[in-house]
């Protein structure tokens, strides 16, 4: 973390010439009005937007405290719109049709694509139609396993058109995961792809569908659309692909045939090609007006207990909130060309790919691939390629990349970017600077984004024509906000100080349950603390009331800028019969932020070996996914526990990173085990 005395870098110049809000000054006056104000504010703001009817109610309504009766939060009461009409059919009907919403890349940079919006619009109504016809109605849950392709976008698009609600699992889980989410959510609607190359490897989303259509059906629940893109005929794949080894196994030749063709299993019952399907579909299909606070989507996320949220965001407050903080966090001008590298399976690619671009009739690119394939210098080429003006990463793939050095960059003239985004975890100073000079070249304004799943958008962040940045942290609220930090006991920290990071009141995007589980929405995040709503997060204020924020309080962890419970791991380590008991903890990684460090202690009569270590990890690919990998599992002959059986995680944290400073460690039952557990270590290097 940066000292209090760090360096400060003042909004670049050719940004705060022409920004939407270009001095400290107007961000003072703006934030104010909108807390203050917030129905004056968020009125003008929501002038720019179709509504079919207006308010009739509350403009605002809600309530934070859990002693006070039941949570809710409600925005635009009785007002009456449809987002997908707003994203395009709003634009189309402004002359903008033929413009590019977004520049498909794909995973090879043979392949590429152009979209307008009058190109989307027509796709979206087709689905709209299919969907239609095939009885999804409104309320209908839709679950989407796609890639980053335009055919994810219109899905998304297709299903709010009509009142369904969508719940996207990102491409990388597994099919428990996707079967998890999809029996939690009821979706017997499923949208998917054949298959996707992510750098050289190939992902067979339509198998990992498939197995996940069957658990949902041992559980009694029924898929009875299988939608499936015919993605890969469109595709080059890797060399070492045609070359005969897919994947550098030969065994994944089972998957094409003779010509070369992908292959998939196919079920009659519920498969249907997506091309055949859209076919005969007339281009034209009018929105369903919905109520604003009707549900738009569900996105899950980990939760501390092991079994993931289905954070519900509804309508209007979203679709205010996306588009206000993509417009001014990263000043989008009618010029930009917006490009964006997170996955639509995160609520990132939900509001900054498709929601906050559209509605401002952006222009982005779409990127399938990963960036250092078929080179280190991806994102840069790209960034040249279409003059990207604004960028949005996250700090673990500026950190991969930094590892290069500065030539990949330096290859590209990348003159056309002035503002860079950073989201995911707290940047360390040295990538944010990194970010700054090498890929900025000194001229550029950094955001250093914080949000979550559950804000919608992002609710800390600098204003890249406003704000003077210190290199780690978010710095301040964005309209609407109401920032506190609170003491363990609740009392509130005022100026300097360090604690908890919450917030007094709702702004338009905040989440507005867990699907399912109200009762869990407001454990997690009001009960804590009365009257506000908890991050998780702990976050310092500096002098200058800059806000630092820290990372997870609670027992979460940030691999690669993608949370997971501790509980979620351990689930999946203790079905190994080998496995009596597990506990996981975060240890910092110089890439991922953080990493999984695992402890198991072994069943009666089973042996700790590489054998069952590669077995572990195995469990927890399949359970969650690739992503979720732990990077060390070691030995644990006992767990550090109090007398009460609570495992003492800090001490956990210790032995992962091999420091012996464990602090006060006397209400541990058996004080011994934390020396057996630092003997087990593994050495440094083997994983
Ligand atoms: O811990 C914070 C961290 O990511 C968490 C939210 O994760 P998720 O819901 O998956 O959404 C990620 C993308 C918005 C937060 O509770 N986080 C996210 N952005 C930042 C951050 N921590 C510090 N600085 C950030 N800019």
């Amino acid at each position: 973390m940066a000292s209090e005395g760090c360096q400060i870098f003042n909004p670049a110049e050719k940004v705060a010439k022409i920004s939407h809000c270009s001095s400290m000054e107007q961000y003072k006056q703006m934030y104010e009005k909108s807390i203050k104000e917030p129905e004056a504010f968020w009125g003008e703001i929501a002038k720019d937007f179709y509504f079919e009817e207006a308010v009739t109610g509350k403009f605002v309504d809600y309530n934070f405290d859990t002693t006070n009766g039941k949570i809710f939060i409600r925005w635009l009461a009785g007002a009456k719109t449809n987002i997908c009409y707003n994203c395009l059919d709003r634009h189309v009907a402004a002359g903008k049709g033929d413009q590019v919403a977004f520049y498909w890349v794909g995973n090879d940079p043979a392949d590429a694509e152009e979209v307008t919006y009058a190109d989307l619009l027509k796709e979206v109504c087709r689905l709209a139609n299919y969907l239609k016809s095939k009885g999804v109605a409104k309320g209908d849950k839709v679950a989407i396993y796609m890639p980053m392709i335009k055919e994810l976008v219109v899905a998304m698009l297709a299903v709010a058109r009509i009142g369904a609600v969508h719940s996207i699992v990102f491409g990388g889980y597994s099919a428990e995961s996707l079967s998890d989410r999809m029996l939690d959510a009821e979706a017997r609607v499923l949208i998917t792809a054949d298959a996707v190359w992510r750098g050289a490897k190939l992902i067979h989303l339509k198998e990992i569908a498939d197995d996940a259509i069957k658990i949902c059906k041992e559980k009694e629940q029924n898929v009875r659309l299988n939608l499936v893109v015919q993605h890969m005929k469109n595709v080059t794949a890797p060399q070492s692909v045609t070359n005969g080894a897919a994947n550098g196994n030969p065994a994944k030749k089972t998957h094409f045939d003779d010509k070369g063709n992908y292959k998939v299993t196919w079920n009659p019952e519920v498969d249907v090609w997506w091309h055949d399907a859209l076919a005969y579909m007339s281009t034209e299909c009018p929105p369903l007006w919905m109520d604003t606070e009707d549900p738009l989507f569900m996105l899950y996320t980990s939760g501390s207990t092991g079994k993931p949220k289905g954070v519900l965001h509804t309508i209007g407050g979203y679709m205010l909130y996306s588009a206000t903080t993509f417009k001014y966090s990263f000043d989008y001008q009618p010029n930009d060309v917006y490009f964006c590298t997170a996955d639509i399976g995160w609520i990132t690619g939900h509001s900054y790919v498709t929601y906050g671009p559209l509605l401002n009739n952006a222009t982005s690119v779409l990127f399938e691939g990963v960036p250092t394939y078929p080179h280190t210098g991806r994102f840069w080429e790209i960034i040249e390629k279409y003059k990207v003006s604004k960028f949005y990463t996250a700090p673990t793939a500026i950190r991969t990349l930094m590892k290069f050095g500065d030539d990949p960059v330096k290859k590209y003239d990348l003159s056309s970017l002035s503002v860079l985004g950073s989201v995911g975890e707290p940047i360390n100073p040295e990538a944010w600077l990194w970010y700054y000079k090498v890929v900025g070249d000194s001229n550029v304004s950094i955001v250093d984004t914080f949000w979550q799943t559950e804000t919608g958008g992002h609710v800390i962040t600098p204003l890249p024509g406003a704000t003077p940045c210190k290199p780690g942290s978010a710095c301040f609220p964005f309209f609407g906000v109401d920032v506190a930090l609170l003491d363990e006991e609740g009392a509130e920290i005022k100026g300097e100080g360090e604690g908890y990071l919450v917030f007094r009141r709702p702004w338009p995007g905040i989440m507005r349950t867990v699907y399912g589980n109200h009762e869990r929405f407001e454990t997690t995040y009001f009960k804590k603390f009365p009257g506000f709503y908890c991050t998780g997060d702990g976050a310092r204020r500096d002098k200058d009331g800059y806000i630092w924020v820290t990372g997870r309080i609670d027992d979460m962890l940030n691999v690669s800028g993608h949370l997971l419970s501790t509980a979620q791991v351990e689930s999946a380590m203790v079905e190994h019969s080998s496995v009596a008991e597990s506990a996981v903890v975060a240890r910092p990684h110089t890439v991922k932020g953080e990493c999984l460090y695992c402890f198991v202690t072994l069943a009666e009569g089973c042996e700790f070996s590489d054998k069952l270590t590669a077995e572990l990890k195995n469990k927890v690919r399949g359970r969650i996914g690739p992503f979720a990998t732990p990077d060390f599992i070691q030995l644990a002959p006992g767990l550090p526990k109090t007398r009460s059986g609570k495992i003492m995680r800090r001490v956990l944290r210790k032995i992962a990173v091999g420091d012996r400073d464990f602090g006060d460690i006397s209400t541990l039952a058996d004080p011994s085990i934390v020396e057996v557990l630092f003997q087990h270590r593994p050495k440094e290097g083997k994983v």
